[in-house]
């Protein structure tokens, strides 16, 4: 990921955020120890971010799409209220092991829940109204299409959807690849619906907030 942001501005923003907490800073030093492809970590802005929609909205009920090492489900589940349940899907084993371990040493780790499956075959199993109030969408950019068009059920009337990398290091300019064109496509979906309102952020690579219309 190339990042948008002067290094220097970018810094600027992280330090004027808010903290994120000891065992969050501990997650994220052990995946960039540990995962060459930790720069997928959502991070501290971002992740204020989150955690300031959780509590704005009073988001009881969340659906993250891309667990990774778990640093953007535990910043939401910190936030959530002590009865909050966040379901995220994965599909790789080995990093939702690590995430599992730092959610057994939170005392938000129980309001987690990891799927390891391909995140659309968990989607077709969860009820058409399951009712989660907010869902993260950051996976797999050739699904964001079928991911979009799943989550416009689960998602409650009024709830939002949260799209990352949305302007995919700028390569929405010019679609060439295969993800490129997905992303391009899913934003045009997005603006075009008449169902959501929305709006395309230019936070790390691209956060579209995509509220549904009740
Ligand atoms: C950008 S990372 C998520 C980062 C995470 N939100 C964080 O803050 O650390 C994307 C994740 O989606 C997962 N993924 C990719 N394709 C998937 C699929 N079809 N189903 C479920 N997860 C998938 C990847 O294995 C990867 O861990």
């Amino acid at each position: 990921m190339e990042a948008l942001l002067d290094p220097a501005l970018a810094t600027y923003c992280e330090t004027h955020s808010e903290v994120p907490s000891p065992l969050l800073r501990e997650l994220e030093q052990y995946t960039r120890a540990h995962f060459k492809d930790a720069e997928m970590l959502i991070g501290p802005v971002e992740g204020a971010l989150l955690a300031l929609l959780v509590r704005l909205l009073a988001v009881r009920r969340v659906l993250e799409i891309g667990l990774f090492t778990g640093y953007s489900a535990l910043t939401m589940a910190e936030a959530l209220p002590q009865d909050g349940v966040l379901v995220s899907c994965e599909i790789r084993p080995d990093t939702a092991a690590v995430a599992q371990r730092f959610f057994d040493r939170s005392p938000h780790g129980g309001k987690i829940h990891v799927r390891v499956a391909p995140a659309l075959d968990t989607l077709e199993g969860l009820r058409d109204d399951a009712a989660f109030d907010l869902a993260f969408l950051d996976a797999d950019k050739e699904n964001y299409g079928p991911y979009y068009e799943r989550l416009r059920t689960l998602v409650r009337p009024g709830g939002l959807i949260v799209a990352d990398n949305t302007l995919w290091s700028g390569r929405v300019l010019s679609p060439r690849h295969p993800s490129d064109l997905a992303i391009s496509a899913f934003n045009r979906r997005v603006h075009e619906d008449p169902g959501v309102e929305c709006v395309l952020l230019p936070v790390r690579d691209g956060l579209t907030l995509i509220r549904r219309k009740p």
